[in-house]
């Protein structure tokens, strides 16, 4: 009868609905072989960033650190670090033990960096930061000491020597000017001098990567990669030095900053991307830019959800299809929020509230089931995405090792990994299943960045006080 053919027609229409969903979301997940494609070019490109004829060209820069070793215990004294380039920018001291007792003790403040800073001047920047380490100084009851000082400087750097650190661009959303093509130990030297108020020994610049590998280094000997999944994403490793074509010399190892980020840049990830992707591409600081982090970190997961949100509801699917202006709002989506939507604690009327917080009000049950999807297709991309790298990078070092296995530990840092429930556990499956000769232990470190720094640091002033004796 006639309810019966209702019934057939609401059947139909939700069928029909259901199917869009999943094509849409189709787009946005990737085959065990197109990871293993991502895999060989990211392989392709670090070889072609190593060279020296191929590097100018090459997306992946894989830039020499002058890090030749990790910790080996006998690192000791008291230093400055600076971090910046992270969710927050902090100032630390880190008094550093060897021997029997050894141990790293920290200190640190948190200071914000006010937007103005971030996008104005350079020199309004340099000001803030020495002016941070003036008020950190004085609550320290250290005002007059001159430390040396490990600078975490998480953008890519150019680097001739440990000490220096020309930024080639900036990433991530800063965009201070007259910083780029700029070495930023003289930028921070020349705010000290226009404050005329303390003196800085500034030993080394360093990258995050860098730091968090030689912090987990410091526990774990076997480690010898360093990763960041946060705000944004990035990797190095020991490479041997005479891969390290930009570097004279063919003894030893050096760690190399991938500066993987930029993967994707010339292309090789175009045929993975979606139509979200370009839009948060298009929208950013730095259009073109970033590629593959831009798939993967926490500063744009939640804009490419958003983006997908946006076309849902554009497309009938979704908040019964009317477009609120808060979800045309950029930026709403924090990563917090990702990882919360995801707990699998959370029942679904939390999830409801969570949409509510966020201006989202209409949402009615269905409406908070394909949310929880979406969030949970857009970082199951990215965590394998990042896997798919990482898996590259294992294999080379197992390659240029010559071994049939090898064993290796990776050091973490990340708000996105650390905080979302399933990030961690789904990039490590996929490394396992892309490198299988390869045996992965993955080591999350504590403060990576701040003690990195001051480890290196420690290290090139044992160095440079040998040669002074
Ligand atoms: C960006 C930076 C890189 C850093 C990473 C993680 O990719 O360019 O230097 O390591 O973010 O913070």
């Amino acid at each position: 009868g006639k309810g019966a053919a209702m019934v057939t027609a609401v059947a139909y229409r939700l069928a029909t609905q259901h199917a869009e969903r999943q094509r849409i979301l189709d787009a946005l997940r990737l085959s065990r072989e197109q990871l293993m494609e991502v895999k060989i070019r990211m392989g392709n490109e670090m070889n072609r960033g190593l060279a020296k004829e191929s590097h100018d060209q090459a997306a992946v820069k894989m830039l020499p650190t002058y890090v030749r070793s990790t910790p080996d215990g006998t690192e000791r004294g008291d230093f400055l670090a600076l971090d910046l380039g992270g969710t927050n920018f902090r100032v630390l001291l880190v008094r550093v033990r060897s021997g029997k007792k050894r141990s790293v003790e920290m200190h640190n403040k948190i200071y914000t960096i006010p937007q103005e800073a971030i996008q104005g001047t350079g020199e309004e920047l340099f000001d803030h930061i020495v002016h941070c380490i003036a008020d950190f100084l004085e609550y320290m009851g250290m005002k007059g000491a001159s430390l040396p000082l490990g600078f975490t400087f998480s953008f890519p750097c150019h680097q001739n020597r440990l000490d220096q650190g020309i930024l080639l661009k900036w990433t991530k959303g800063f965009k201070a000017t007259g910083c780029e093509g700029e070495d930023v130990v003289t930028l921070l030297k020349d705010a000290i001098h226009r404050r005329e108020e303390f003196d800085l020994d500034v030993v080394a610049v360093v990258n995050d990567t860098v730091g968090t590998m030689m912090t987990c280094g410091y526990e774990d000997p076997l480690c010898e990669v360093g990763l960041i999944v946060g705000t944004g994403t990035n990797a190095c490793y020991m490479e041997e030095m005479q891969n390290v074509e930009l570097v004279d010399g063919d003894e030893g190892r050096m760690c190399v900053n991938m500066e993987w980020g930029a993967f994707g840049d010339h292309g090789e990830l175009d045929d993975f991307c979606t139509d979200f992707d370009r839009a948060v591409d298009d929208r950013s600081t730095n259009p073109g830019k970033q590629r593959y982090e831009k798939m993967i970190s926490g500063m744009y997961l939640g804009e490419i959800v958003r983006n997908v949100l946006l076309e849902f509801t554009a497309k009938g699917l979704l908040f019964r299809g009317k477009l609120s202006e808060r979800l045309k709002t950029r930026g709403i989506f924090e990563t917090k929020f990702l990882s919360q939507i995801e707990s699998d604690r959370l029942a679904l009327r939390q999830v409801r509230s969570i949409l509510q917080h966020l201006g989202l009000t209409s949402s009615t049950c269905d409406d908070s089931i394909l949310v929880k999807e979406v969030c949970s297709v857009v970082a199951r991309r990215a965590a394998q995405l990042c896997g798919a790298g990482l898996a590259a990078v294992v294999d080379k070092i197992r390659q240029n090792r010559n071994l049939d296995k090898l064993k290796i530990t990776v050091g973490v840092d990340g708000t996105l990994y650390k905080l979302h429930p399933h990030f961690s556990s789904i990039m490590h499956e996929t490394v396992r299943d892309l490198s299988p000769l390869c045996e992965v232990t993955f080591l999350q470190s504590e403060d990576g960045s701040g003690k990195g720094a001051a480890l290196i640091t420690a290290v090139a002033c044992r160095i440079r006080d040998a040669g002074q004796h």
